[in-house]
């Protein structure tokens, strides 16, 4: 298949590109840099320039392929409402190039849209359509396109690791090593659902290939980490204090983080490998988390 793929140049969408590449399929991806085009014409991609939104760039690229893999996004979390509604168009102007076809759209949520109730699995059937996270509006645009004749699926991603990268985890460092302290709220017993990179590049690539319209995956290889237990191994890389902080301590400290700092956020993904035949390998997140490189630039 001739696959566009937004996000092409980022951390899941590049390693993306190279399972797509590996398994004999073409990739049009799309940049919005010259740096981008470079970077995936070394890939043996072909670049489509273009931007999240220019809906007609994103129409453009749909138009020119057999399958869209859209990961874009951009990761401005002080603007993250206004974010979230840039994906609901880019969705639903692709969705638009593909209508009244079987080329598959395959979007990207988050696994904390699947949990029904506080403090169990999220599941692959729940879509909680009053979501208060605004990210929301990305499966919501995803139902919209189905409605209108798209072949849409939803692969929903937990924390996304490699020993480099590590999700919403990255920020809680990267705080962590700017307060010299690594917090956890409470207990720390709340839960982050994760996977390895290399593990979620081979699930995009088994949905796009079984292309069932309707469905959504959970790239799920560990249902739940607990916060504590990531901030411990943080706190040995850095060297830093560990300490538990008070629930109205959690703002003042985390800023934007708190929001998903404090949530338990487990998910479960034995819908996904029952489906796709998914059978993750990669490293856990604490080991990425062992091994990674706390003091480089
Ligand atoms: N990483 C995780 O653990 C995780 C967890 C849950 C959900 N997700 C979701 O998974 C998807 C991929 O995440 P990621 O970690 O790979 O993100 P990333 O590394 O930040 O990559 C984002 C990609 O989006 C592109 N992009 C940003 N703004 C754009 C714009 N205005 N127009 C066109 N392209 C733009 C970036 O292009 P440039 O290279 O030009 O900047 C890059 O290719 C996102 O939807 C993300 O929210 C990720």
């Amino acid at each position: 298949m001739r696959v566009f793929v937004t996000g092409a140049t980022g951390f899941i969408g590049s390693t993306v590109v190279r399972e797509l590449i590996d398994a004999g399929h073409q990739v049009l991806g799309l940049a919005r840099s010259d740096a981008g085009v470079k970077s995936l014409i070394a890939a043996g991609a072909q670049a489509h320039q273009g931007d999240l939104e220019d809906l007609e760039s994103l129409r453009s690229g749909a138009a020119a392929a057999d399958a869209v893999i859209h990961t874009a996004f951009i990761h401005d979390f002080s603007k993250f409402e206004k974010n979230c509604e840039i994906d609901r168009r880019a969705i639903e102007a692709m969705g638009d190039a593909l209508a009244g076809s079987d080329r598959p759209l395959l979007i990207t949520s988050g696994t904390g849209m699947g949990i029904a109730v506080p403090g169990q699995l999220a599941t692959e059937d729940h879509l909680n359509f009053s979501h208060p996270n605004p990210r929301i509006a990305s499966e919501l645009a995803g139902v919209a396109v189905m409605k209108r004749g798209v072949n849409v699926s939803v692969v929903r991603l937990p924390q996304v690791h490699n020993t480099v990268k590590q999700g919403l985890v990255s920020p809680f460092i990267q705080l962590a090593r700017a307060k010299g302290v690594v917090a956890y709220i409470g207990d720390g017993l709340n839960r982050l659902a994760a996977a390895h990179v290399l593990d979620v590049a081979h699930l995009y690539k088994l949905a796009l290939e079984k292309h069932e319209a309707g469905s959504r995956y959970h790239a799920v290889a560990e249902e739940g980490v607990s916060v504590r237990e990531i901030a411990e191994v943080i706190g040995r890389g850095l060297k830093v204090p560990v300490v538990s902080l008070l629930p109205e301590e959690a703002p003042a400290h985390f800023g934007w983080l708190a929001a998903f700092m404090g949530f338990d956020m487990p998910a479960s993904s034995a819908q996904t490998r029952e489906k796709l035949g998914w059978n993750p390998t990669g490293p856990s997140l604490l080991t990425d988390l062992e091994n990674m490189n706390y003091f480089s630039a």
